[in-house]
């Protein structure tokens, strides 16, 4: 029997298939110039804006590409009249005409095709639009978020939208092709996944086919690179989608996107090297006009970070730095027998082991009663007891309420210690707990830098934040906790702090050296945001174990929870370290974004919502009786 083809047909070439033209378009609402001018041509869009002048209509035709006037003259095109004339702004129309150049004097600068217009010879109407909720045509008239996310497909179809779902493609093209560059394999890594703690809660998946049973959706690959290192992938990446069940922030969504990656036989500072080469190179691509403040970025060690800015995400665009007031006081010595200082609150601070710390804000201090009172509210919104402040005269005298407390030596002595000049505001946090102290100055200093302007909006300070402690003690639960990834390795020097741990199940203590142990453990801030995370892992099975223990894993939960990752540690793993960078934090930043619901095509509102779609939604009394699944106590749209 003959084998029948398909009659042949011309092959098209890329440049034609790849092109945009296409049989509704000839070109772009955004490519026309003046040298066109003649063409004729075919031209598809929404309807921008209409004016009518009698006898003469004027529609700008947009896209995603731009906008391009069109003219309807009556005289010369009475049927394409006809048709504008029933034309309202969002239409889709298409449009024959001629390129013709605008007469002198009628263009417009500021758009790409403001020199051309397109006299119409037909109108098409394809499609036909309902008024929308808000004006599409004024990208900066404000607009209430809700009804933005109600309608996001016309909120996308605003200029800011357009622009900065661009810039984020660009973001992660420029990402892959530094990756791929350097020999990094993307691979995909499951959805339907295990519990993979990384601090959140999981969102669940029951399954059908094993009733009883629920995936977990990724809260990161974390595991699953890991096991690809084990495999010899030696470099991988993903652009991965990570689940995670928290409350959200302007910086945080339950769905996000991270650029995860993994690389054998690695160290700290190789993984660094590479990522800061990589950040350096997608900068440049993405955002060229805008200068990375420091190179090679600064490495401060956490405790320094948290000594001088109170973050362990500092913002480097502006000084500002804590300034810790305890060894200008004690030179001064006792006020009396009774107090070190003068000031109850700075002698209880210190007397418990505490610190007084201050920050100078420039400018601020003629601030009104009523300016003070608000950032004692925010300081005590993050737990201060209060907040003490001097204002630093034209003399360069210290004013301060508490000054009859202090005396005047001492606050000349914070003056000094803060480094403040004529017109400054000192505002000091005392406590017993120390990291309270730094994280309400940080959260001071980040807000008042910004509010000052002190930030150039421009400048990208990127900076790795280094050794963070690898455990903090959890005393409600009487066991060790992973300040970052449960599976970092410890610096070498500190291995010896991680004894084995025999017994189990393991009962920690928080006397145990571990505690002590810093963290192969690296984060790298940009402009006061945490951008990403990574650290060197630990690749024996018994110094993994022994690390779940101190966190309080029994033996048969470690099983449980990481057995596949333990059991492929038996099997020859390479010494592996990586990191994850927040796609959208990254995308929000280089736009100039405090939201990453901005660059985010179809986010989730603050209640974990979809205002479009409606979703979470109830699921069909037969999808969850299918599942096994019954809600107990919930009222749910099916009863
Ligand atoms: P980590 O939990 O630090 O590390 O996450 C890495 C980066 O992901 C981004 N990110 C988020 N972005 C938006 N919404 C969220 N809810 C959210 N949570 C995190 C941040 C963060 O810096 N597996 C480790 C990485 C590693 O060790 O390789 C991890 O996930 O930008
Ligand atoms: P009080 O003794 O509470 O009346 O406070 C006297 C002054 O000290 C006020 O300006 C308070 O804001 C300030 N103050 C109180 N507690 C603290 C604290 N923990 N740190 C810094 N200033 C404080």
């Amino acid at each position: 029997m003959r084998c029948m083809t398909e009659p042949t047909r011309p092959s098209v070439s890329p440049e034609a298939a790849f092109g945009l033209a296409t049989p509704y378009r000839d070109v772009t609402c955004g490519e026309l110039r003046a040298g066109d001018a003649g063409r004729e041509i075919t031209i598809a869009g929404w309807v921008h804006r209409r004016r009518d002048y009698g006898g003469l209509i004027f529609i700008d035709l947009r896209d995603r590409y731009g906008l391009t006037q069109v003219v309807i003259n009556e005289a010369e095109a009475p049927e394409a009249t006809e048709a504008a004339n029933r034309v309202r702004n969002e239409f889709v129309l298409q449009v024959v005409g001629t390129v013709a150049r605008r007469l002198a004097g009628t263009e417009n600068a500021k758009l790409a095709t403001g020199e051309v217009e397109v006299q119409a010879r037909k109108v098409t109407i394809l499609s036909e639009a309902e008024t929308p909720p808000f004006y599409i045509n004024e990208p900066d008239a404000p607009v209430d978020e809700s009804l933005r996310l109600r309608y996001r497909y016309l909120d996308i179809r605003r200029r800011p939208m357009v622009e900065r779902l661009i810039l984020r493609s660009e973001l992660v093209k420029a990402v892959r092709d530094a990756h791929h560059r350097a020999g990094f394999v993307e691979v995909e890594t499951p959805i339907l996944l295990k519990s993979t703690p990384e601090g959140a809660r999981d969102f669940i998946v029951p399954s059908r086919l094993q009733p009883g049973s629920v995936y977990a959706l990724p809260q990161s690959p974390q595991q699953l690179k890991q096991l690809l290192m084990v495999a010899g992938m030696d470099r991988y990446f993903q652009i991965a989608r990570c689940f995670r069940d928290e409350d959200l922030r302007g910086d945080r969504q339950p769905e996000f996107t991270q650029l995860d990656l993994e690389m054998s036989f690695v160290t700290e500072e190789r993984v660094m090297d590479f990522v800061e080469a990589m950040i350096i190179e997608v900068s440049r691509a993405v955002v060229p006009d805008r200068p990375i403040q420091q190179l090679p970025f600064p490495r401060i060690d956490y405790n320094d970070a948290m000594e001088r800015y109170g973050s362990d995400k500092p913002d480097l665009r502006f000084g500002m730095e804590l300034a810790d007031l305890a060894p200008g006081l004690a030179a001064i010595g006792a006020a009396s027998p009774e107090s070190a200082t003068g000031f109850r609150v700075f002698d209880e601070a210190l007397a418990a082991g505490g610190r007084v710390k201050a920050i100078a804000a420039p400018g601020m201090g003629e601030s009104s009663r009523s300016q003070i009172e608000e950032l004692v509210a925010f300081a005590r919104r993050f737990g201060a007891k209060g907040l003490a402040h001097v204002s630093v005269q034209a003399d360069g005298t210290g004013h301060s309420p508490i000054g009859k407390f202090l005396g005047e030596e001492r606050v000349a002595a914070i003056v000094k210690a803060t480094s403040a000049g004529p017109g400054d505001l000192i505002l000091i946090v005392a406590d017993a707990n120390h990291e309270l102290v730094a994280d309400v100055l940080g959260r001071l200093r980040q807000e008042l830098g910004l509010r000052l302007g002190l930030a150039d909006e421009n400048v990208l300070a990127y900076c790795w934040v280094m050794h963070f402690p690898m455990y903090q003690w959890e005393a409600d639960l009487g066991r060790w906790h992973a300040t970052h990834n449960p599976f970092s390795g410890v610096v070498p020097e500190d291995e010896v702090l991680l004894a084995t741990k025999s017994g189990d199940p393991y009962k920690p203590s928080h006397e145990d050296p571990a505690g002590r142990a810093r963290a192969m453990q690296y984060d790298i801030a940009l402009n006061g945001w945490e951008l990403g995370g990574g650290s060197v892992r630990i690749h024996k099975r018994e110094l993994l174990e022994t690390s779940f223990a101190l966190q309080g894993y029994t033996l048969e939960q470690m099983h449980e929870r990481f057995g596949g990752i333990l059991e492929a540690f038996d099997y020859g793993a390479p010494p592996h370290g990586g990191i994850a960078m927040g796609i959208d934090r990254w995308a929000a930043l280089f736009s100039h974004q405090t939201n990453i619901r901005e660059v985010m095509a179809f986010p989730k509102t603050q209640s974990g919502g979809d205002l479009m779609l409606g979703s979470p939604s109830s699921p069909d009394a037969e999808q969850y009786s299918e599942l096994g699944l019954k809600f107990v106590g919930v009222e749910t749209a099916n009863g």
